[in-house]
């Protein structure tokens, strides 16, 4: 089976079974996307021609008028046959080679009761390009994935950091509180993704930059903060991180010893479920709730947005009425791996 791609015309291999979207990425072709579980609706296309199958029913990313008028999520349809698909979007965000590498875990570093700081040394004759924001899958055995945001910058690329919250009963999660150790070999594909920072045309008169993290969507902020606090660029940064508890703002210390250095940087962590003394002393509530108070006009803004498919969803139903246009609320929504979701 093969999927042809409007309007380029590029052709690659289908593998039965499996996603269109997860073909289209084992084959290096990196179409947009963000959660790959159904949700967002970034991998929306118009089906040309062919038909598509949805093994797991029909998830909230694609509605019924987009459906009867031809659109098809690509991380939830199963080809029946050869397709011909009109991307939503084909531009690459990123002129950077995907590739498959052997790397050494570093070491681990336990960051909170259930996020790991995970650090992987890449081989020393590979050049690993990426841009803030990007993430890279772990390849499980049968070519199954496990998703990842860096949360290094790309300045920094000889030893990747990423921060890994332990999901119950999660195959390669519980691996890492359990039986990973420095030393373990790991196969990495990437950079993927398009959730990657954007210069504005003139940094000096862009609007504010809001940075919303949920739990480790931290992680590619990281990497986004580092990249403009590390690299000189100079604009106004209001950070936004949701937690539940202050334990989970697993990094608090290194953010706040940022705010000492770079007057530029506004810091809200937000306690959803504040015990009454986290309460005294934090921001309560969703973390989404926190920016809508804040401002009542994001018109100029531009807001980058990391974590669980929920706070993605927030976001995209209440900052337009803050004036933000769709496009420039950039997102990663930190679904599970499509095997997972098709298990559950
Ligand atoms: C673009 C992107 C970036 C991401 N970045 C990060 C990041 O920086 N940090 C981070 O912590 N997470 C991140 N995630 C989420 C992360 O990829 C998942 O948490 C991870 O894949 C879980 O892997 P796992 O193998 O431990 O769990 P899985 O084995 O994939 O299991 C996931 C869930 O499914 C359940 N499940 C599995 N099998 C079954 C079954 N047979 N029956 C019922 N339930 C089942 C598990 O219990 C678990 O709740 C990101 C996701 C995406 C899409
Ligand atoms: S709905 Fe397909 S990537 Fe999110």
């Amino acid at each position: 089976m093969e999927l042809t791609l409007r309007p380029q015309n590029r052709a690659v291999r289908l593998e039965p079974g499996r996603s269109v979207l997860e073909s289209a990425l084992a084959a290096h072709l990196n179409l947009p996307h963000s959660c790959k579980g159904g949700n967002c609706g970034s991998c929306r296309a118009r089906l040309v021609a062919g038909s598509v199958s949805y093994p797991r029913g029909r998830t909230l990313g694609l509605s019924e008028a987009e459906a009867a008028a031809g659109y098809v999520l690509l991380c939830q349809a199963v080809p029946e046959g050869d397709l011909v698909v009109e991307a939503r979007e084909i531009r690459r965000v990123t002129d950077v080679e995907i590739k498959t590498l052997p790397c050494r875990v570093e070491r681990l570093e336990r960051l909170a009761a259930d996020v790991m700081g995970l650090y992987l040394r890449l081989p020393a004759v590979e050049d690993f390009h990426f841009r803030a924001g990007q993430y890279l899958d772990v390849m499980l055995p049968g070519g199954r994935r496990r998703s990842f945001s860096i949360a290094s910058p790309p300045h920094d690329a000889g030893l990747i950091e990423l921060h890994v919250r332990r999901v119950g009963a999660g195959e390669f999660t519980e691996r890492v509180f359990s039986t990973l150790a420095a030393g373990a070999l790991l196969q990495i594909e990437g950079p993927l993704g398009q959730f990657v920072y954007r210069e504005p045309a003139d940094p000096a008169t862009a609007g504010p930059l809001v940075l919303v993290a949920g739990g480790t969507g931290f992680a590619p902020v990281k990497s986004i903060l580092r990249h403009l606090l590390e690299t000189g660029v100079r604009r106004p940064l209001h950070l936004y991180w949701g937690a539940r508890h202050e334990a989970d703002l697993y990094q608090d210390a290194w953010v706040r010893e940022r705010l000492t250095r770079f007057t530029e940087l506004r810091y809200v962590p937000v306690l959803s479920m504040a015990a009454p003394d986290e309460a005294a002393r934090y921001r309560t509530g969703f973390v989404h709730e926190a920016v809508l108070a804040d401002f009542a006009q994001l018109a100029t803004a531009e807001v980058y947005a990391a974590g669980p498919p929920a706070l993605i969803a927030a976001l995209q139903a209440t900052l337009p009425a803050r004036g933000l246009a769709p496009e420039r609320l950039y997102f990663d929504s930190f679904e599970y791996a499509p095997d997972a979701l098709a298990r559950r």
